[in-house]
């Protein structure tokens, strides 16, 4: 697969890998859910679904510790959280058409990201010599 995906590889132990894998599977779901909420103006489902991928401090930590290896990765995806951000605030506006623009505006983040990395399943110390850090550190201090 590597040979022909030219991809920039995002080292994570299999452990990580799985766990981003989950939280992808959930964000394509938040879009899904935002997308039939859109077509019946229930702007309060709009904004549960988007609060799912909008910025956190914990969202950017998580960013940042899937990122350690991978330069460009982490802002690309705090970048994609902030846009998240306009979908809330244009629900909570009750603007139908701004949500769409927003949700256009995250959706772009979603394909540049996969177009740009791939998963690159590597063992602990490979993962540590990337400079990332592993435990649950990243969910205190750092
Ligand atoms: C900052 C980068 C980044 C952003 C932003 C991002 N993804 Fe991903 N996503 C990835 C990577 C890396 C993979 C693994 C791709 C691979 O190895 O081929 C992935 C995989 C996936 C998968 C496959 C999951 C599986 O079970 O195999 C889905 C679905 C997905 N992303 C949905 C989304 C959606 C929807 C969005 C936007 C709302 C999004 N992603 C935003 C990086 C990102």
């Amino acid at each position: 697969m590597a040979g022909l995906d030219k991809r920039t590889p995002l080292p994570l132990t299999e452990m990580m890998a799985t766990h981003q894998k989950q939280e992808m599977r959930d964000h394509l779901q938040v879009v899904q859910e935002i997308a039939i909420a859109l077509g019946k103006d229930d702007f309060d489902a709009i904004t549960a679904a988007a609060a799912r991928i909008a910025w956190s401090d914990k969202q950017a930590m998580m960013c940042k510790h899937m990122g350690a290896g991978a330069p460009g990765f982490t802002a690309m995806g705090e970048h994609f959280h902030r846009t998240a951000d306009g979908i809330v605030t244009a629900a909570k506006n009750r603007d139908r058409a701004g949500v769409a623009t927003a949700l256009g505006t995250t959706l772009e983040t979603c394909v540049k990201c996969h177009a740009t990395y791939r998963q690159d399943i590597v063992d602990e110390q490979t993962f540590a010599k990337h400079g990332g850090s592993m435990g649950h550190s990243m969910m205190h201090s750092e």
